[in-house]
């Protein structure tokens, strides 16, 4: 499974948002860097927590700046975090039994989210927003 590559049409336009972004897909492939090499099950269950922190204290503060917004999609975004987060959990509690399993499930699932989400929810986000600081 190779990891997640960086796309430009990742990108939705805040070069700031976009760091934040790129920094999520690499404790994606850190993560699953872990499981492939075998390391010990302490290391990915750091992997794992650092990644599920990061990724919930991102679509927090996306939230925050929906809601001081009054954004008008603000229902829809959130659901699509939500979705992103359960199946994350999902792939979590698989990760102890099948790990390799786990770990191309990791890849293929958020390349696949990031991929819709970026470009459907974020751009449309960040363009409204203008520009602003990320975190
Ligand atoms: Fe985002
Ligand atoms: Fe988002």
């Amino acid at each position: 499974m190779a990891p997640i590559a960086w796309k430009p049409e990742y990108s939705v336009g805040n070069p700031a948002v976009d760091h934040e972004h790129q920094e999520l897909i690499d404790l994606v492939n850190s993560t699953a860097a872990a499981i492939l090499d075998r390391r010990p099950d302490a290391d990915i269950q750091r992997g794992f927590g650092d990644l599920f922190r990061a990724i919930s204290a991102h679509f927090a503060l996306e939230e925050q700046q929906m809601r001081a917004h009054g954004y008008d999609q603000t229902d829809q975004h959130k659901a699509d975090h939500e979705r992103l987060l359960d199946e994350l959990r999902d792939i979590m509690d698989g990760a102890g039994a099948h790990p390799q399993t786990a770990a191309d499930r990791l890849v293929e699932a958020l390349e696949a989210w990031f991929a819709n989400h970026f470009r459907v929810h974020d751009s449309r986000l960040h363009l409204r927003l203008g520009p602003h600081d990320h975190g």
